[in-house]
């Protein structure tokens, strides 16, 4: 009884110090729930499977389907937000994924949801442009996500064709040129530049 009491005259002249407790701890329980919710969907969106529900229809998908991004001797797989999506452990990794979830996802969405490509003659049309901003978004972050994988440190040079290895061997000393810019087509089939005009397909697409 003498229990109850304590508790029921806490709750009616609650103490200062322990009244700052519970707020403080209850602010600290809504900030992991917070915390996992969120991350529990930003990682979910990043599934396959998510992906694929939008984009199963067009080339895109089945030509990965053929790369040895998907299926390989060694059975090492990289899924579409592997290379398109920021990853990465440190702080700064987790806004890029924040921002591009922000930008590019209710992009896509928005465009989905308004029927921008009815048919998949209308979303072949416009993939030039696509795969140019994708090129250009993955420049500008030095092909990071690939980096995720393949590192240049950690390439066997010897084992690499002649080619390969000198190629490989200059990037690592003069950091001009990053993996997309010879690395283009790798898994979705390179598409043909529009004849811009000619097809009016040069609206600025963005
Ligand atoms: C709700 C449907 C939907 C989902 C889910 C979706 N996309 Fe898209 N995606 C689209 C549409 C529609 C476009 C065309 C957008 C445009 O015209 O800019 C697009 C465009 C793209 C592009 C071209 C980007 C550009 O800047 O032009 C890439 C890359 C892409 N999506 C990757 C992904 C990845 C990776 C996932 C999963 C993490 C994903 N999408 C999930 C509908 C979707
Ligand atoms: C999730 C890890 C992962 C990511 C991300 C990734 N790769 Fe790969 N990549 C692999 C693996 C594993 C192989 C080897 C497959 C095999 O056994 O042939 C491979 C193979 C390759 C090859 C040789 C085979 C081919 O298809 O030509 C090239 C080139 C390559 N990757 C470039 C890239 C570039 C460029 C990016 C970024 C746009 C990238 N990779 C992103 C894991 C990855
Ligand atoms: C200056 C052009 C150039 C750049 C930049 C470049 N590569 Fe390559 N890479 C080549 C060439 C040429 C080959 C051999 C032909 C091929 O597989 O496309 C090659 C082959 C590869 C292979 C296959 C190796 C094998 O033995 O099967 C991988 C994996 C690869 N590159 C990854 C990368 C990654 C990751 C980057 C960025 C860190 C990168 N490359 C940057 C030119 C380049
Ligand atoms: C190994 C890295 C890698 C993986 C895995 C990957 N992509 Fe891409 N994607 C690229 C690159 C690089 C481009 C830029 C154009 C090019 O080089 O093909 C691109 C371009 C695109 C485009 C723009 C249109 C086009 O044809 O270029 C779309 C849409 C797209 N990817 C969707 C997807 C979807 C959906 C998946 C999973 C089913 C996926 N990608 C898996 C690297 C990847």
């Amino acid at each position: 009884m003498g229990m109850m009491k304590k508790i029921w005259t806490l709750l009616i002249r609650p103490n200062t110090k322990i009244a700052l407790g519970l707020i403080l701890g209850a602010g600290f329980l809504a900030g992991i729930i917070f915390f996992l919710v969120f991350h529990f969907t930003m990682n979910a969106t990043n599934s396959m499977t998510i992906c694929v529900s939008c984009h199963e229809m067009e080339g895109v998908y089945e030509e990965y389907k053929e790369s040895k991004h998907y299926s390989s001797r060694t059975g090492v797989r990289a899924v579409c937000a592997d290379c398109h999506v920021p990853n990465g452990k440190t702080f700064g990794d987790y806004i890029d994924k924040f921002m591009a979830k922000l930008t590019i996802g209710s992009k896509d969405i928005y465009h989905h949801l308004i029927g921008t490509y009815p048919t998949r003659e209308s979303f072949d049309k416009k993939r030039w442009h696509m795969a140019q901003n994708v090129l250009a978004y993955m420049r500008s972050r030095d092909s990071k996500e690939c980096r995720n994988c393949h590192s240049m440190e950690a390439m066997n040079m010897e084992d690499q064709d002649k080619s390969a290895a000198r190629k490989h061997k200059r990037v690592m000393e003069s950091a001009d040129k990053t993996c997309v810019d010879c690395h283009a087509g790798i898994v979705h089939k390179e598409p043909a530049e529009p004849d811009g005009k000619a097809s009016g397909t040069d609206a600025g697409h963005k």
